[in-house]
């Protein structure tokens, strides 16, 4: 007969130690088992242990930004997954008369843009394709009509994997006068920028990304004197920006039930990336797993969709080789060697994507790969 802490302890090992497959996708990443292993406890939500870990959850994205507090800014976290966080911000900070410039070149911008128009505020956009950079004499003349008072782009496209300029971006909308909003969901904490200079106003990001923490929250750093500009603004209850960041500074609590256990996790993937090394590490690793990857990949018979000058190292859109390639069963077979890579999302070229992110390393990436040639003969693909 075992004592109660002895099953305890076993499942905790059960749920610790099992393999699960390695996730080469944008989100939700593979996490290490100690940021799972950081969830498992019920703290309440207006329990001090608990409003010192959101506490220092916001002292350290700022950190993480190389910002602070005393220089002006603010995070404020909010419930759901990233694309709550964006709708947050455009419902919460544009004022009735306000128009937005959304460039885009994917379908995250898209989504931006999207967002907008279903809370009824102007906005235009400025399209180029999927696999190029938005053109900043476009931008610029857009902006000298004087019709806009917010710009929003997206950092890493996630659709493609394409980097966007968002420090030239930036300096075309403050040199507007404009609002500066920057989507750098799947590159926060995984890529190094300066952010004081690309003159961002409002960032989001999530916690299951760059930073390898498990979904269910996301957060926006905000320079304060933008923040408090947007008064009266917020279309809604749960996501009023404004009113998150007062509760938050009032008592160190989420105004509605905070998701806990992403929260306690994502304060131990804080640490295990201040441990790392911080950004410039993680980036380097990252960077490395996707060099393996392209480099692999090219040897197999692969081909990129987004030019090697503009393909970040987050996420690889991957064109399919052949005219009747079967994605689905490549998927499946790879799905079977314990591999989950993801579907294409460009719309211009059939593509699939291997993601870098993650607690994945060099020798993940090897074993990807020494799966995909496996599956490459068991398809009898010929590509070399
Ligand atoms: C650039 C970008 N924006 C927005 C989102 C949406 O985030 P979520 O799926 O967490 O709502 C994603 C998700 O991958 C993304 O990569």
């Amino acid at each position: 007969m075992q004592e109660p802490h002895d099953q305890r302890d076993n499942i905790l090992t059960a749920v610790v130690d099992k393999k699960d497959k390695p996730l080469f996708t944008p989100g939700p990443l593979t996490t290490s088992s100690t940021v799972k292993q950081a969830m498992l406890r019920d703290l309440g939500s207006r329990d001090g242990e608990f409003i010192d870990v959101v506490k220092k959850i916001r002292a350290k994205l700022l950190q993480l930004a190389g910002v602070s507090q005393s220089a002006g800014w603010e995070s404020v976290l909010m419930q759901g997954s990233g694309t709550f966080a964006i709708e947050s911000v455009i419902s919460s900070i544009t004022p009735p008369e306000g128009k937005w410039l959304v460039v885009i070149n994917g379908a995250y911008g898209e989504r931006l843009l999207k967002i907008i128009e279903c809370h009824e505020i102007a906005a235009e956009a400025i399209r180029c394709a999927e696999n190029e950079l938005p053109d900043p004499v476009a931008i610029q003349d857009a902006l000298k009509t004087g019709r806009f008072t917010h710009v929003a782009v997206v950092h890493c496209e996630t659709t493609s994997g394409i980097m966007n300029p968002i420090a030239e971006v930036g300096a075309l909308a403050k040199a507007a006068g404009c609002v500066y909003f920057v989507d750098s969901m799947s590159a926060f904490g995984g890529v190094e920028f300066d952010f004081s200079a690309c003159e961002i106003d409002f960032l989001v990001s999530s916690a299951n990304k760059c930073v390898q923490g498990v979904p269910g929250f996301g957060f926006a750093l905000c320079r304060r004197t933008a923040l408090e500009a947007t008064e009266g603004h917020s279309r809604t209850v749960s996501l009023d920006l404004l009113a998150q960041w007062r509760g938050l500074e009032a008592n160190g609590q989420f105004r509605f039930t905070p998701p806990t256990h992403t929260l306690l996790a994502f304060a131990r993937a804080l640490d295990e990336l201040e441990a790392e090394g911080g950004v410039g590490a993680r980036a380097a690793r990252y960077q490395e797993n996707h060099e393996t990857c392209i480099k692999g990949m090219r040897a197999i018979g692969f081909e990129e969709y987004v030019p090697a000058d503009l393909q970040g190292h987050i996420i690889t859109s991957f064109l399919y080789p052949t005219d009747n390639f079967d994605f689905e069963e490549f998927y499946d077979r790879l799905n079977n060697k314990g591999f989950v890579i993801y579907p294409g999302k460009v719309t211009k070229a059939d593509c699939f994507r291997m993601g870098h992110i993650g607690h994945l390393f060099t020798a993940d990436t090897e074993m990807l790969l020494a799966a995909v040639e496996d599956v490459v003969g068991e398809m009898n693909l010929s590509l070399v």
